[in-house]
């Protein structure tokens, strides 16, 4: 009981706690010294495995990390029994995951992201492992998983080293260039392609291609009216009395734009729902040397009312590099003029309306390119009425994302709402016209 106060109180001071009204709090023995807490509020599950009197957080420890990777406690399900670390270093942590540099003892370099979130409906470990099985050379190779009864817990892979895709685009936008996005979108197009047809061919439950229904259509549009009435309620809670007007307007934005998409989102139906990257944002590919890495399979937080294994059209994976692309301009713009984040998505999608298109076409031009070229069946999947509605529905989720997440990032999607409903907005009017 002592040792579960102790690792109560360590993980009191986790920053990666939400604001909840509410918390149910829990730790149980595992085996030996291994303990276990959790804590469940705003629907979700907070994990943290210690060790020891002190309560000692288990992964960034080597020798703790080994010792509960290759023996696991009862409660913990591990395929990382050869695994032996000899040092692990953080390089990023998030309210999701802590993630770490390791190395083995025989000397090679591995990715331990260990969640703090967890989560029955996470498939990374699964997409990795599938992904690595068939060869696919644009993802971290898979190498081993734990998991607790909660859900995924620690997922090991390659570690791979590069430069993250969004930073060139953000450099590029706030200098006016599109030569390196162009160059670059040409290899990112190609690697979604191949990550579709690599996952079209998936043929298991959690993956297996099936087809389009109306209520899948219907679910998919009520998640527009779900996060309108979601900002107007809950959204307006969440910024400065100021910004209120900002959110409302988005939330009015969104309710009619859900009328508007209804009709470009049926033609979904009888077409292909499948696995897809889930969350294909700028800031989770790499670029290695001249090879695009895509990482970060979990899928999208906070998505609700949307279950994460859902499966979608894959023009929800080119509506999300669409809307990072709105991102990365905005941000570019910060850069340029040091403006606040709100003005510059505002000034953003005036000034770089251009650079924007250009931006997105050399993605889609070669993704729909080598999909031609591999003679793929989804190249009849290529649907830019439906990417309208997917960029409609990205730019909805990011809304309620960065509202929970309090990222500071907000604006940026309200403000492509807004633009959305007004015509004005350079990415959806560049798909609307694609045929
Ligand atoms: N295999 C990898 N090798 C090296 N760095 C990685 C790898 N996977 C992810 N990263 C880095 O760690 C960061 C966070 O990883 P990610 O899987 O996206 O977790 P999160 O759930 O926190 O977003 C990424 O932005 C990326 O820069
Ligand atoms: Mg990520």
């Amino acid at each position: 009981m002592e040792l579960c106060e102790a690792a109560k109180e360590l993980a009191d001071r986790q920053p990666w706690k939400l604001n909840c009204e509410n918390f149910r709090a829990d730790c149980r023995q595992l085996d030996g010294k291994w303990y276990l807490f959790s804590e469940i509020g705003c629907g979700e599950t907070l994990v943290a495995l210690v060790n020891g009197p002190k309560g000692e957080i288990v992964d960034s420890n080597p020798v703790l990390l080994s010792a509960l990777l290759s023996s696991p406690p009862q409660g913990l399900t591990s395929t990382c029994s050869n695994l032996r670390i000899s040092s692990v270093r953080p390089i990023s942590s998030s309210q999701r995951a802590t993630i770490y540099e390791a190395l083995s003892q025989d000397g090679n370099r591995f990715l331990v992201k260990v969640m703090r979130r967890a989560d029955r409906d996470n498939v990374e470990h699964m997409v990795l492992r599938y992904l690595t099985d068939a060869g696919f050379t644009h993802a971290p190779r898979y190498v081993c998983h734990a998991e607790l009864d909660l859900g995924p817990f620690i997922l090991v892979s390659e570690y791979v080293e590069g430069e993250p895709a969004a930073s060139i685009y953000v450099a590029e936008s706030s200098g006016h260039e599109t030569v390196r996005v162009e160059q670059l979108g040409s290899l990112v197009g190609k690697a979604v392609a191949e990550l579709h047809q690599t996952l079209y061919a998936c043929n298991e439950d959690w993956c297996r291609p099936e087809p389009i229904t109306e209520d899948d259509v219907n679910r998919w549009i009520s998640r527009l009216s779900w996060r309108s009435r979601w900002l107007r309620t809950q959204g307006t809670e969440l910024v400065p009395r100021y910004e209120r007007p900002l959110v409302l307007e988005a939330a009015d934005a969104l309710e009619e734009l859900a009328g508007y998409a209804l009709e470009s989102a049926m033609l979904q139906v009888g077409r292909y729902k499948m696995r897809t990257h889930g969350d294909l944002h700028l800031y989770q590919i790499i670029l290695v040397g001249n090879n695009i890495m895509i990482t970060d399979f979990e899928g999208e937080p906070y998505r609700f009312p949307a279950l994460k294994v859902e499966k979608e059209h894959l023009m929800r994976d080119l509506a999300a590099l669409a809307r990072s692309i709105d991102y990365a301009a905005a941000m570019g713009i910060q850069i340029r003029y040091g403006t606040s984040l709100g003005d510059a998505s505002v000034i953003s999608s005036r000034e770089l309306a251009t650079w924007e298109v250009k931006a997105f076409k050399s993605i889609f031009d070669s993704y729909a390119t080598r999909l031609r070229e591999m003679d793929s069946p989804l190249a009849s999947e290529l649907l830019p009425r439906a990417l309208g509605f997917w960029i409609i529905e990205r730019a909805s989720y990011e809304a309620v994302y960065e509202l929970t997440a309090h990222t500071g990032y907000h604006d940026i999607p309200l403000n492509a709402i807004i633009r959305m409903i007004d015509g004005n907005d350079p990415l959806l009017n560049y798909v609307s016209r694609l045929r």
